[in-house]
């Protein structure tokens, strides 16, 4: 079978992170024949590791309209993801989209509409879906494992981040070159996950962002939001890029168990009779459900960003199923979205909300950034 050709937008970290995926062969369906940066010194660099094969270029429409590849993976700074992702779909490319699959809903929203014209496949790289770990979770919970949820929450504070991170790059941590902190870099993984495994986005949320409390940076790096769901749940999100030692554990509760992911662990709760059943029929004083604690096993692999490059290339081809529909990412950039109004209007926030009333505090605090990007 012919190969997917494939070229790289943006070789930064992530971008030449991908580009590792191609050399080490862990591709089996696709081959790097592009790379594209704008900074003339990251081209430089391209060449340096990866040599004459590939045809390099200063701009992303330069390589879309090269016809060199089929596929384009779009590793550049967020703002820009949409934009060049359009591009992109519009000339016919398959696109990998790195995440967030945008900074705010509206353009998120045209690259969505751009997507569902385009003839090309479109995924956002939301690479721990393909995690062992959080596969058995979903399987759990979409399985009914845990009956209907009623509370979600994950504490997600092991992203620690020092100050010279910030630091590294212009773009990062501002809201020009950013859209945000911890929820726009980092958590879009944990929230899109949140949102698979679940299959519900909150209606109601209550959050408190706190802005450069930790880092010498104006954006989010300490966050706790609260949400409501349509079906009565409620769930609680904490994140921060200071906490150290930092933790990662989500916990799914509902009427027939809970399922705990902590230390790269799953545990199972498996009550013996729904919870709402035992709390009608149970006619003593005291007393509550049983349960068995079943441990489970998951294969421990965690193949991150090749798994889904090799399901893209594999899709493209005909050969498997697209693993993940890119137009998803919209749910995560709402809820991280809403997540930053609540705490700009010091309210609640209600899902959907509105999308310019979003977009122009966000363009007020760019105005007011003293940050030079
Ligand atoms: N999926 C993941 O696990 C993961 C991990 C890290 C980063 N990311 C995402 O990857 C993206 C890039 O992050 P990074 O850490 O590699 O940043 P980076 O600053 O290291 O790299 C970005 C690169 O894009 C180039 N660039 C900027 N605008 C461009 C344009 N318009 N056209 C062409 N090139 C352009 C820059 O010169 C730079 O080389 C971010 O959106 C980030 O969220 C994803």
């Amino acid at each position: 079978m012919e190969k997917v050709k494939f070229g790289i937008i943006g070789f930064g970290n992530m971008g030449s992170n991908h580009a590792n995926s191609f050399i080490e062969n862990k591709i089996t369906n696709g081959m790097l024949t592009a790379v594209a940066d704008n900074d003339i010194k990251k081209i430089e660099s391209a060449k340096q590791k990866l040599g004459g094969n590939i045809t390099y270029f200063n701009s992303a429409d330069e390589l879309i309209s090269s016809g060199l590849t089929d596929a384009v993976i779009v590793a550049t700074p967020h703002y820009s993801h949409c934009g060049i992702s359009i591009n992109a779909l519009n000339r016919g490319l398959n696109v990998i989209c790195e995440k967030p699959a945008g900074v705010y809903t509206k353009q998120v929203e045209e690259m969505n509409n751009a997507a569902a014209k385009a003839k090309g496949l479109f995924t956002v790289m939301f690479c721990l879906r393909a995690n062992s770990l959080y596969k058995k979770v979903s399987e759990i919970v979409s399985g009914g494992g845990v009956g209907e949820i009623k509370r979600v929450n994950w504490l997600i504070t092991d992203w620690y981040r020092p100050q010279s991170y910030y630091n590294s790059s212009t773009w990062r941590a501002t809201w020009k070159g950013e859209g945000g902190g911890v929820l726009l870099n980092q958590c879009p993984h944990q929230i899109d996950l949140l949102i698979w495994i679940t299959g519900m986005v909150p209606k109601k949320v209550r959050a408190f962002c706190r802005f450069g409390k930790w880092h010498d940076i104006e954006v989010e790096d300490d966050v706790t939001a609260y949400f409501e769901y349509e079906n009565g749940a409620s769930g609680v999100f904490v994140t921060s890029t200071a906490d150290s030692p930092g933790t990662n554990r989500l916990e799914i509760l509902g009427t027939k168990g809970k399922v705990v992911c902590e230390k790269g662990q799953i545990t199972y709760y498996k009550l013996k009779q729904d919870e709402r059943e035992f709390n009608k029929e149970f006619k003593g004083f005291m007393g509550e459900p049983a349960y068995d604690i079943i441990p489970v096993e998951h294969d421990g692999k965690n193949p991150l960003h090749a798994a889904i490059i090799n399901n893209f290339a594999n899709a493209v081809k005909g050969a498997e199923p697209l693993f993940i529909d890119g137009r998803e990412g919209y749910k995560s950039v709402q809820l991280l979205n809403a997540m930053l109004l609540s705490s700009w209007l010091d309210k609640t926030v209600k899902i959907p909300f509105d999308d310019d009333l979003y977009l122009s505090m966000l363009e007020e605090r760019i105005r007011r950034s003293e940050k030079t990007n």
